[in-house]
């Protein structure tokens, strides 16, 4: 793979500059089933500190129940602008802060989050162990980390397709290929649930513990 063909955080702002207008229409009822799914798990689960890494347009925000105290970050200012006109459209008061931050050098506290979120994220950063690292350190020990995502399936016409598709990874702002290991370190999290969500099974819910 050439450095053209990389992820970097150049490439990832440029793709979602593009993607900001129309995010919401496409890939807003695209992606709703894991996103539902990993909010409701978010409601169901202790602790009022959350933090929704990529938190892009701020889809999610509005299903939040009140008690939960959202922080967002994204890279993309374009998306983060959609946020706050949603939140503010919405007045949605649980809303914290919503802040233009790289989520490999998260600027928290370590221990600050009872639960860390990051939905359809960790293919489209550059470096995913440095992500996984730092949503881990800002997450206390014994928290919880939700993670929807396409992981790559090895084999058959999927993988084949995913291995083709990867080629454009920096035009399409993220990674068909990332796979599930070795990025979620069983040593570090404990794997509570997974589940694969629409559409197609083509998406996958981990909750988990945090251990670090
Ligand atoms: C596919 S969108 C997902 C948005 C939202 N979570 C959802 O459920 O639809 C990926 C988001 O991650 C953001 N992102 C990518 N790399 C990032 C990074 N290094 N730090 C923070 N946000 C990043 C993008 O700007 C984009 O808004």
């Amino acid at each position: 793979m050439t450095m053209t063909m990389t992820l970097n955080l150049a490439s990832v702002r440029r793709a979602y500059r593009r993607h900001a207008p129309y995010y919401d229409v496409v890939f807003g009822n695209l992606l709703r089933s894991g996103r539902m799914k990993g909010v409701d798990k978010i409601n169901s689960l202790p602790g009022t500190n959350v933090l929704e890494v990529g938190v892009g347009t701020g889809i999610s925000l509005p299903h939040f129940k009140s008690d939960k105290r959202i922080v967002g970050i994204d890279i993309s200012k374009e998306m983060l602008d959609k946020a706050r006109s949603r939140v503010n459209d919405a007045k949605l008061s649980n809303v914290n802060a919503l802040l233009e931050m790289d989520a490999e050098e998260l600027a928290f506290a370590d221990n600050t989050f009872d639960i860390v979120a990051a939905m359809y994220v960790a293919s489209v950063v550059p470096n995913a162990s440095r992500f996984m690292r730092e949503i881990q350190r800002v997450c206390v020990r014994g928290g919880h980390i939700l993670i929807v995502n396409h992981f790559t399936r090895e084999g058959g016409l999927r993988g084949a397709a995913e291995r083709k598709l990867a080629r454009l990874s920096h035009m399409l702002g993220w990674r068909p290929d990332f796979a599930l290991e070795p990025f979620l370190d069983s040593g570090t999290v404990e794997i509570i649930e997974q589940r694969d969500t629409s559409p197609f099974g083509l998406f996958t819910l981990i909750h988990c513990r945090n251990v670090k």
